[in-house]
């Protein structure tokens, strides 16, 4: 592989990094100013979520031209900036690549419709379920005719059977690769190419592996997505990609994402996401992500947080878990701050009611702004107001302070990770002549290995054979 073998990537969800200019939205020119925070943390890697044009629906996972930026966010001198700045300040930039659909005000929809997956007839073709549920089929009023649509119905699937299609992503892959850009993630790829015959998907029997939503886990998804033939559109993505690292998003359990693998570097462990905060648990999800390929990720702008899930007491400890698995890590922003989920719905701007993770970094102890914007933040800050990068930066205590530890510890940590055995509650294992060893219970715990401390998230509360609650530790 190469840079992305061992790096830490910091997600960047734009419209809630920072406002430049005032108008309650993230955007370039603030990414840009706080690239900064991001190279003290350590991280080796931007992944950008989607910043082209798009009418927002699915906040920008909806595109309406791949060869752009979304004037919300800037223009593309403004991207060419904030890549050279990147790079400057030795940043890697992935971009968000989404190519198994388009927002329905692409002009490809309106001026390529058999560069999408369409049906005939008085009623959709089969049974197949949206992500976000209802039909995956919508009739297009104008065509009389049904379009498939895996998520939203304002977001048409491209038909990756179709060789013009293949030829335009792998040219949206180049334009981007041209501007600096170094790498890809690719979004939702399990759902590149679909049963040419469209039959239905039969009823789910097994459990899936990983949480789906309620109507959509009711089926199992063997005709409607993750096609025996998806290493072709795969193949061509590597191609026109060339060294550039990809990562993959295949919502898929560890065994179905293998087959990913061919072609992409590394592709999400959804497991670990996923997994409730026991030692069992954890156990299974870091083996399911063994033998490499596994990209490490704790929470991202889909699911709620890692602190609202795992709870206060744990968060420290979980990102002792992530930064020190062999493979890259995956940090989503403000996780280096102990952000928390808001409350509620989370439906005012995402349908499928996301956007409880979605609300602004905080940056300075201001309640009403957060440090974020001059104006009304699209989404009010979350955190008390003392849950802030200023504030935490320089605090030994800080979440961001053990983030910055444990991303400098990174480079000491060598091999793969071998499991050991400890007591219940307890996760260990061992890296090289390091033992990473998280406490995932109420009450102390035996620590499997004795050593010199390097880094524990209670430091000194601890002795050399007992685990404090809730610590995470690393000896060596
Ligand atoms: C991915 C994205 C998610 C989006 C979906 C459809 O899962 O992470 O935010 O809604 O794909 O593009």
């Amino acid at each position: 592989m190469s840079w992305l073998e061992q790096a830490v990537v910091y997600q960047v969800y734009p419209r809630s990094f920072r406002d430049s200019d005032g108008d309650g939205i993230g955007d370039l020119a603030g990414i840009e100013s706080r690239l900064e925070h991001v190279a003290a943390l350590g991280a080796d890697a931007l992944w950008l979520s989607p910043v082209y044009p798009s009418p927002g629906v699915d906040m920008g996972y909806d595109i309406a031209d791949f060869q752009d930026i979304d004037p919300l966010f800037g223009d593309l001198a403004a991207f060419d900036r904030l890549v050279a700045s990147a790079h400057g300040a030795g940043l890697r930039v992935l971009m968000d690549l989404v190519p198994c659909h388009t927002s329905i005000e692409h002009p490809w929809f309106a001026e390529h419709p058999d560069w999408y997956v369409w049906a005939e007839g008085d009623r959709p073709p089969n049974n197949w379920v949206a992500n976000f549920g209802g039909p995956a089929w919508t009739r297009d009023p104008g065509r009389g005719r049904w379009y498939l649509h895996s998520y939203y119905p304002e977001q048409p699937d491209l038909d990756w059977r179709n060789p013009e299609v293949v030829a335009a992503m792998q040219d949206v892959i180049r334009f981007w690769l041209g501007r600096g850009v170094d790498g890809f993630r690719l979004d939702a790829i399990q759902g590149l190419l679909k049963d040419p015959q469209l039959r239905d998907d039969p009823p789910a029997t097994g459990a899936f592996g990983l949480p789906l939503p309620e109507e959509y886990g009711r089926l199992d998804h063997v005709h409607s997505a993750n096609a025996p033939d998806v290493g072709d559109a795969l193949a061509s993505l590597r191609e026109a990609a060339g060294d550039a690292p990809l990562v993959g998003e295949v919502y898929l359990p560890a065994a179905g994402r293998r087959p990913y693998l061919d072609h992409v570097d590394v592709a999400f462990a959804f497991e670990l996401l996923h997994a409730p905060w026991d030692a069992a648990s954890l156990r299974a999800a870091l083996e399911a992500g063994a033998g490499g390929g596994a990209a490490w990720v704790l929470s991202n702008h889909d699911f709620p947080r890692v602190r609202t899930r795992v709870g206060a007491e744990n968060a420290r400890a979980a990102a002792v878990l992530l930064l020190t698995l062999p493979g890259p890590a995956f940090i989503y922003q403000g996780d280096e701050l102990g952000q928390i989920d808001a409350p509620g719905p989370g439906t005012r701007y995402d349908r499928h009611g996301r956007d409880g993770c979605r609300h602004p970094v905080q940056w300075e102890p201001d309640a009403r702004t957060a440090g974020f914007t001059t104006g009304e933040p699209w989404l009010a800050p979350v955190d008390a107001p003392e849950r802030n990068a200023r504030d935490q930066a320089g605090d030994p205590d800080s979440m961001l302070e053990l983030y910055r530890r444990l991303i400098a510890l990174r480079g000491k940590l060598a091999g793969e990770l071998e499991p050991v055995d400890a007591a219940e509650g307890v996760v260990a294992f061992r890296r090289g002549r390091h033992t990473v060893a998280v406490n995932t219970s109420p009450a102390p715990a035996h620590m499997p290995v004795e050593g010199a401390v390097v880094l524990s998230t209670h430091a000194g509360a601890g002795d050399a054979a007992t685990l404090v609650a809730h610590e995470g530790r690393v000896v060596g």
